[in-house]
Formats: structure tokens, C-alpha cells, sequence
């Protein structure tokens, strides 16, 4: 199985990480509202789950960065999490944020681009958030049009489980790459997420000869994505989805509406 949206011998796909986090508060509304406006057509987004088991959009397991408070995600509840409201960026101007659901952020996005949502947790997981990702992402029509992705393999398989036709991402992290290979292979994730910083000819080679894509994580300077595509990464998560000027840019064309 390949991802539909990669389209090998041409140039990488942008995905919009945590949404236009470069101009807006990352994992927000309108984080993935400027994304879509500058015309991304894949969007990722960090997920964790609240004390009351709903799937909430947000990078951390805890309030500190986002809204300055030191409280754990899974020790709220998603009302009390939405009481919290998220620190501004110095120069941007949006309305006052709270954390989204994940159900808000699909309703937001409407299909107008593939989602990748990131499910984090670590180690440990949340226990359940795998159905519930996928049934959120089955019920808002996202079947076929999103990807899930994780640095924890324990929850990639489990989603293998529930899902055979889910596209998936392994987040290589510190794993060494034929242990990741190995556990790629068991669960059918057909792509390898890795950090600019561990990127490699020989990575990108390895992966391509497996038959599996490789998409790079986070590139906001013009000179390093040239760079990777000549390399022929698959796809480069991006902060500023208008970096590159969509002239350029890769889209992916499935299913995709105008979000009517
Ligand atoms: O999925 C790529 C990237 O988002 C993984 O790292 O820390 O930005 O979630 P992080
Ligand atoms: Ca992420």
C-alpha cells in the first residue's frame, strides 16, 4: 500500500505543521483557518486526551507552553482545558484561542485538505484514543483523506488493528532505523517521519528501496527544503505552508472539497 497523495519523481508535499504555526498559535483554529488559506492541502495536528476522554488538539501533554498554566491534559476535563485561554503570539493578531477538539478542527478543515493527526502520549498512551481518532476521522468523512502518525509504535499497530486501510506514519525519534523498519513492516506504515536534524542520503535511500516515503520534519528555510528536494524526500512538514510559494507546491488531489 502507498499514501495516494505522494507523487514519487516530483517535488516534496507540504504539510502544514500544527496548522500555520509560524503566523498563528500552533494546533488553533486559526492556525488551520491561515493553512487553508494559503492554500495547504495537508495539515497535520498533535492530539491528546482529556480526563473525560475527549480527543483534544494539542502538542503537549500539559497547559504550560500553550496557556502558562502547569495542569496535565489527562487530569482535565475538556470543559475545564477550553476555560484556559491560550497565550497570544507577540506580533500575531487573533481572536482569543482555546484548545479545539478534534472534532472542531475537522468541522473547521470541512475536507478541504488530508489531515494527519498526530497522536501522542507516549510510552504509556491513552487508553481507547485510537478508536476514537478513527471514528472521528470516519464520521467527518476523512476516510481515505487523512493520515495518523505517531512516535509510539504500540499505538500504530493498534491502528493497523482497528483500521487496515488507514494510512500511516512512523516517527522514527531515537529508535534505530532497522528496529523501525522492522516494526514499519509489522504494521504496514508506509511512511517514515524524521527529523531535519537525523535526515540522511542513506535514511532516504533505505526507505525508498523498501518501498516505504519519507517525509521530513520541521523545515521553515527555503535553502534546506531545496535541498531535501533534491533529495527526493516525499513530503516536508512546514511551519509556514507559504514558504515556498504554492506555485511550487505538490498538491494532493484526492477527494479534496471546497469545504461546502
Ligand atoms: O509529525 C512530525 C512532527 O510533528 C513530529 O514532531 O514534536 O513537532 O510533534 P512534533
Ligand atoms: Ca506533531
Amino acid at each position: 500500500m502507498s499514501f495516494p497523495f505522494f507523487k514519487s519523481d516530483k517535488k516534496p508535499i507540504l504539510i502544514a505543521h500544527r496548522g500555520a504555526s509560524g503566523y498563528a498559535p500552533e494546533n488553533t483554529l486559526s492556525a488551520f483557518k491561515l493553512a487553508l488559506d494559503m492554500g495547504a492541502r495537508f495539515i497535520e495536528l498533535d492530539v491528546n486526551q482529556s480526563k473525560d476522554g475527549q480527543v483534544v488538539v494539542i502538542h503537549d501533554d500539559n497547559l504550560k507552553r500553550a496557556a502558562g498554566v502547569k495542569k496535565k491534559i489527562v487530569d482535565l476535563t475538556r470543559e475545564e482545558i477550553s476555560n484556559y485561554p491560550l497565550k497570544k503570539l507577540a506580533n500575531g493578531h487573533y481572536p482569543p484561542e482555546r484548545v479545539p477538539t478534534l472534532e472542531e478542527v475537522l468541522t473547521l478543515i470541512s475536507r478541504r485538505a488530508v489531515v494527519d493527526v498526530e497522536i501522542k502520549g507516549g510510552n504509556s498512551g491513552y487508553t481507547g484514543i485510537e478508536e476514537k481518532v478513527l471514528g472521528l476521522l470516519e464520521r467527518k468523512g476523512y476516510n481515505g483523506m487523512s493520515t495518523v502518525s505517531s512516535f509510539n509504535h504500540e499505538c500504530l499497530r493498534r491502528v493497523r488493528e482497528l483500521s487496515p486501510a488507514m494510512h500511516l506514519i512512523y516517527l522514527l525519534g531515537l529508535k534505530p532505523l532497522k528496529i523501525a523498519i522492522g516494526e514499519m513492516r509489522e504494521s504496514h506504515c508506509e511512511a517514515l517521519g524524521v527529523s531535519v536534524s537525523q535526515i540522511s542520503r542513506s535514511v532516504i535511500q533505505l526507505a525508498h528501496q523498501r518501498g516505504l516515503h519519507v517525509c521530513v520534519y520541521t523545515v521553515n528555510k527555503r535553502p534546506m527544503w531545496e535541498k531535501l528536494s533534491l533529495m527526493r524526500v516525499d513530503a516536508i512538514f512546514t511551519d509556514f505552508p507559504d514558504l515556498l510559494g504554492m506555485p511550487e507546491y505538490e498538491e494532493p488531489t484526492l477527494g479534496l472539497t471546497n469545504g461546502e
